[in-house]
């Protein structure tokens, strides 16, 4: 894994959380929601200080649930940090500067169950005040607690498009997708 942006060397590592983030509410996140999703990708990061894990993810969102401030994601069954989301029920998504757009895809390149990931990535994780995990050079930070996992059952769609994609993603690992919803906690930006 390569070095940090050097912009990354402003002492920043030595700060705690709340001299690096300040707390907004939901409505206040000004982002566009499909650029943060399909473009920025979130980093999902679930566990707490002496064990997590983080993935990268392309598909999702964030709205209104039940009248809840909700972030919502798709992931496959078998990724270890959805296995660490049951386990913990609380998670992070981590938007995150351009310049760490290598680490952000690095997350997503090999499974933490079975490698040091979270060792080897350039980024420096940081606890937020509930306890959850992030990383100090994120940018943007949602906090969810898991309220809904639903699987992705092909017969639930129409688009004959839709069931044919849902199926093949199944052949491949034979697993399902899982959709994941989250109720927003909190918000974090960067000060
Ligand atoms: C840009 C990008 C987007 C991804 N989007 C998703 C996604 O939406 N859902 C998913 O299950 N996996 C997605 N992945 C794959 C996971 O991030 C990848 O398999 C990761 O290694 C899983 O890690 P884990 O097993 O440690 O949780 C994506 C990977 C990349 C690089």
């Amino acid at each position: 894994m390569k070095k940090q942006p050097s912009s990354a060397h402003d002492g920043f590592k030595e700060m705690h959380f709340d001299q690096l983030f300040t707390h907004i509410s939901p409505e206040e996140i000004c982002d566009n929601v499909f650029t943060l999703t399909g473009k920025v990708f979130p980093v999902i990061t679930a566990g707490k200080e002496d064990q997590y894990n983080s993935m990268t993810a392309s598909g999702g969102g964030f709205g209104l649930l039940f009248m809840k401030p909700t972030t919502w994601c798709i992931l496959r069954e078998d990724r270890y940090t959805l296995e660490m989301i049951q386990k913990e029920q609380t998670y992070t998504m981590s938007y995150f500067p351009h310049e760490y757009k290598e680490q952000v895809l690095f997350l997503g390149s090999k499974s933490g169950r079975d490698s040091e990931k979270m060792k080897e990535v350039a980024l420096t994780s940081v606890q937020t005040p509930s306890g959850d995990m992030s990383f100090k050079e994120a940018r943007l930070i949602i906090e969810c607690k898991l309220t809904q996992l639903t699987t992705a059952n092909p017969a639930d769609f129409y688009p004959q498009e839709t069931k044919d994609l849902i199926n093949k993603a199944f052949k491949e690992a034979n697993v399902y997708r899982k959709y994941v919803f989250g109720e927003i906690t909190h918000v974090w930006v960067k000060k």
